[in-house]
């Protein structure tokens, strides 16, 4: 997803937003060469604009984190039991978006996120990708869902979480999956191909649709575009696919933010469990960019995914019955292990 964290953690302060590295740039930050070839997972990628990378992570690492985010949840005592699918509620979980992303209470700074962000294994996929060592990375969420569950009212809301004038490839985003996900298991479904036809499709005016999960307009999200249904077909049309993206656990998943995607929730008997990663070279960044991801840091605050601009702390509360949740934390229940590495990845440290 993942820009739009919003919704249910609704701001309680009246300040305004600021963003910061909101400069538009309009070509590729990065020239690929499209006849070149690669001989790995990047000639896919380079070609339909997204690609599952598979066994990034061994299956005991991978349960290593499902356990850690259960144990995370539990935390909260709010009666959730990851056995008892009656305690698969909004009462037992702390608040999320879109039913299961977590942004708030620190957990974007959680320990268990950052071992995650510096898998030498998920490091290397963004090293190959930027062809350079020199990266800073995004304090996004995860995303834990339940499957089935009746107190969520879903429909799909088809984006991209780049904006219109910012041209080429300047963002890719990803996850890295832990639980095993199969075609009734909810996660990513994304419109392949369609990040070859932003240009094309932005060419002319576009109205956003209307969704009942868009945010806020008081809240400028500077990359977030919501299509409608005709734009799906226009995609579709157009030669693209809208599939869903099945994954084992350990596997990671490399989109471009020109792609249209969005999650679905489960509908079998898994629990989704995953993890957003974002890395962008460190030289794409303005002084300002990282001053506010050096705040975010501090702070614990998330961003969205975009590791070098966009960067707009998200210091929202999250509100429960229209007051702020009583298990309201700014900090993480572990925090991180601060290391060179996590300082670099966080845009603190230079390389
Ligand atoms: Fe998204």
């Amino acid at each position: 997803m993942s820009s739009t964290q919003t919704t249910e953690t609704a701001t309680t302060e009246a300040k305004p937003f600021f963003t910061y590295g909101a400069q538009f740039e309009n070509k590729d930050l990065v020239d690929f060469d499209e006849n070149r070839h690669y001989g790995d997972w990047r000639d896919e990628f380079h070609k339909t604009g997204c690609v599952v990378i598979k066994n990034v992570l061994s299956k005991e690492r991978a349960q290593y984190y499902c356990d850690k985010q259960i144990e995370w949840l539990k935390k909260f005592d709010l009666g959730f039991d990851e056995k008892a699918p009656e305690t698969w509620t909004a009462d037992h979980l702390p608040v999320s978006f879109k039913g299961g992303m977590y942004f708030a209470y620190g957990a974007t700074h959680e320990k268990m996120a950052w071992e995650a962000r510096t898998e030498p294994a998920i490091v290397e996929i963004f090293e190959k990708l930027w062809e350079t060592k020199e990266l800073i990375c995004s304090f996004d969420g995860m995303n834990v869902s339940m499957p089935n569950r009746k107190d969520l009212s879903w429909s799909p809301w088809p984006h991209c979480d780049q904006n219109p004038e910012r041209k080429g490839m300047q963002a890719v985003q990803g996850f890295i999956n832990y639980a095993p996900n199969g075609p009734k298991d909810g996660g990513l479904v994304l419109m392949k191909g369609s990040a070859k036809l932003f240009n094309e499709f932005f060419s002319e005016k576009r109205e956003q649709d209307d969704h009942e999960d868009a945010p806020p307009p008081e809240i400028k999200f500077m990359d977030l575009f919501l299509f409608n249904k005709k734009d799906v077909k226009w995609f579709e049309d157009h030669g693209c696919e809208l599939v869903k993206v099945d994954m084992e656990p350990g596997d990671f998943v490399l989109w471009d933010s020109r792609t249209m995607h969005y999650a679905k929730l489960p509908e079998g008997d898994q629990i989704r469990h995953v993890q957003y990663i974002c890395m962008t070279p460190r030289r794409f960044a303005t002084p300002e960019a990282l001053e506010a991801k050096k705040l975010c840091f501090e702070k614990y605050y998330g961003t969205t995914h975009w590791p070098h601009c966009n960067v707009r702390p998200s210091s929202e509360k999250p509100m429960r019955n229209g007051q702020v949740c009583p298990k309201y934390r700014a900090e993480p229940f572990e925090k991180p292990v601060i290391t060179d590495q996590v300082l670099r990845l966080a845009g603190i440290k230079p390389y």
